[in-house]
């Protein structure tokens, strides 16, 4: 296992599932680690096994389908360290129906696609800080098909379900277009998908519910712990014999898959860059927190 003290690792979407365990084995390593979610007890839950396993560990509470309070949230990460040796995205959101935030944008879109492009690029420079340096967006790599860029973001005709299939695949591109952007800068991409783990994410809709116990009956002998996930997800972050492989995509035993053509057609990877960079607004100047629940 290799040391991580002295190391600081950003987990967003830390609070539960797949991003807690990743949290907690990362500490468990002896690196920093702060995570994010909206859920306070939870998030002082996880801050409290973090400290107990490295002396040291913090929630931050964010809202990421809000990009005002990612914005918030990078202004929080600043203020408390001035480089970041990994950053993990776990945060996802399963939705049955559309539902847009006060921003217009559909909410799982925003949680897990959006709200990692605007963290990345806030944050990039405590990455290049720590390079070599390392993020690892724990998706559903490997996507195949056509994607649309044009269709970034979801309008009021796409359903959360297609909004959430463009996500998952928007994250693929994004992560083969930041490794060409970051060439040289010592920050590395990989994308992984953890296959069918057993945590919370299908009980958070209750009308998925009973459609998902069915699909976990079936598949219960297929099925992962979030430890057996975290620890795929450590070795992306972490295994010098992954230094310099970047824009890469993962399988849940962390064998490499083949990047689609679809997903590194240049004209797709750029139209989706400049789109997201469109939603989120001109990247504005480091922000200082104002939530006062950042602290817990
Ligand atoms: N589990 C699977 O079988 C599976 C399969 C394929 C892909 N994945 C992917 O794996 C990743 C992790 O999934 P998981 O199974 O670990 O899910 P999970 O147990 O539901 O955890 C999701 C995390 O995201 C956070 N989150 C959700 N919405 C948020 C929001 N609006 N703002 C801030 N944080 C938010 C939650 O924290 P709070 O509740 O505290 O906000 C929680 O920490 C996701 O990207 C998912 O798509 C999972």
């Amino acid at each position: 296992m290799k040391d991580l003290s002295g190391s600081r690792a950003l987990v967003v979407g830390g609070t539960k599932g797949i991003g807690r365990a990743t949290a907690l084995a990362l500490a468990a390593r002896g690196a920093a680690v702060t995570v994010v979610g909206r859920d306070p007890v939870a998030g002082a839950a996880t801050a409290s096994a973090l400290r107990a396993a490295a002396g040291t560990g913090e929630f931050l509470a964010a809202d990421l389908s809000l990009l005002s309070e990612v914005r918030c949230l990078a202004g929080a990460v600043r203020e408390r360290t001035d480089r970041l040796d990994v950053v993990v995205h776990s945060a996802d959101a399963l939705m049955t129906r559309r539902v847009e935030t006060a921003e217009g944008l559909e909410t799982g879109f925003a949680v897990n696609f959006l709200s990692r492009f605007l963290l990345n690029q806030l944050l990039a420079d405590l990455l290049r800080a720590a390079a070599p340096a390392r993020i690892v967006h724990v998706a559903a790599a490997g996507a195949k098909g056509r994607f649309d860029a044009t269709r970034v973001p979801p309008g009021p005709g796409t359903s959360a379900f297609r909004a959430h299939l463009l996500g998952q695949h928007a994250n693929d591109v994004y992560a083969v277009e930041f490794a060409a952007r970051h060439a040289g800068q010592g920050i590395s991409v990989s994308v992984l998908n953890p296959g069918f783990v057993d945590t919370g994410i299908r009980r958070t809709d209750p009308r998925l519910r009973p459609l998902m116990r069915l699909m976990e009956r079936a598949l219960r002998s297929r099925m992962r712990t979030p430890e057996q996930t975290a620890a795929v997800v450590v070795r992306l972050a972490t295994d010098p014999d992954l230094d310099g492989v970047t824009g890469a995509l993962f399988g849940p035993d962390g064998t490499r898959l083949p990047v689609p053509p679809t997903t590194a057609a240049p004209a797709a990877r750029a139209e989706l860059w400049a789109r997201s960079e469109r939603v989120v607004g001109a990247v504005p100047a480091p922000t200082v927190a104002t939530r006062e629940d950042h602290r817990i």
